[in-house]
């Protein structure tokens, strides 16, 4: 199967204007991959100046939305809202909403479902933690959230699902290319058997944790990686290379 190759950018919460105009205007020259799709995860104050400044090839996500369109919910922003800015993605399930803000696998598959009805185009995040790994439960933990993730998904073509390690991100400890392929791999043929032969064929499984310039390639080169969402490196120039790692 040919799987087009996905790179997404998750500034987190960081920079201001000054620091993402500069990497807009790295983005804006940058010779990028054609067969890779680029998307750069902005803070939701920024999402209208940094979609009205980064040339369209290059997708926009918001890092996280609520699970309807309107109303009484101080704080928080909507698929409606995220669309009106031009903006076509949405991060969810991040391991830091997971993790830091308690956000459960019901919250998770509750806003998959209405970023779904929205049209808005989902990376949908899963992984273990430390703990998970050690006592043997990974694909047990994995599982269920790709469950709450799949049992809210009407439109796979608008999903790319995220295996982000917790033990693997922001610590410099990568996951290795054959780590990393063993969970995609298995994650392949869960959603093969749960969803649709069809669906887990096509669906672009991308790896996150301490992806960086030196070690993009290799982890790349892996059959069932089919891209990366990268925190750290997407700060630093080196994030070109990340881009063009199927070079
Ligand atoms: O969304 C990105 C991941 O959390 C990875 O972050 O590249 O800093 O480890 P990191």
């Amino acid at each position: 199967i040919y799987l087009i190759f996905f790179v997404g950018l998750n500034w987190k919460m960081n920079g201001d204007k000054k620091s993402l105009g500069d990497l807009i205007t790295t983005l804006n020259k940058a010779n990028l991959h054609e067969e890779t799709d680029v998307v750069c995860g902005v803070p939701a104050v920024y999402l209208d100046f940094v979609r009205s400044n980064l040339r369209a090839r290059i997708g926009v996500a918001a890092q996280n939305c609520y699970k309807v369109a309107k109303g009484a919910f101080t704080g928080e922003i909507s698929p409606a809202m995220i669309k009106d800015c031009d903006v076509e993605w949405v991060i969810l399930g991040h391991s830091e909403r997971r993790h830091v803000f308690g956000e459960s696998d019901e919250l998770i598959g509750q806003k998959v479902a209405h970023a779904q009805e929205s049209d808005l185009g989902g990376i949908a995040c899963i992984g273990e933690k430390l703990e998970e790994r050690e006592a043997g439960t990974t694909e047990e933990v994995v599982y269920a959230q790709t469950q709450a993730i799949a049992d809210n998904v009407k439109d796979w073509r608008n999903v790319v699902l995220a295996y982000e390690p917790v033990w693997a991100i922001g610590t410099g400890k990568t996951a290795s290319p054959e780590q990393a392929q063993e969970m995609h791999e298995k994650l392949r043929e869960w959603i093969r058997a749960n969803v649709s032969e069809a669906v887990g064929d096509h669906i672009r499984i991308i790896y996150g944790g301490s992806v960086t310039g030196a070690n993009c390639k290799e982890l790349a080169s892996e059959h069932d990686v089919d891209g990366f969402l990268v925190g750290g490196a997407s700060l630093k120039p080196e994030f070109v290379d990340i881009i063009n790692a199927l070079v």
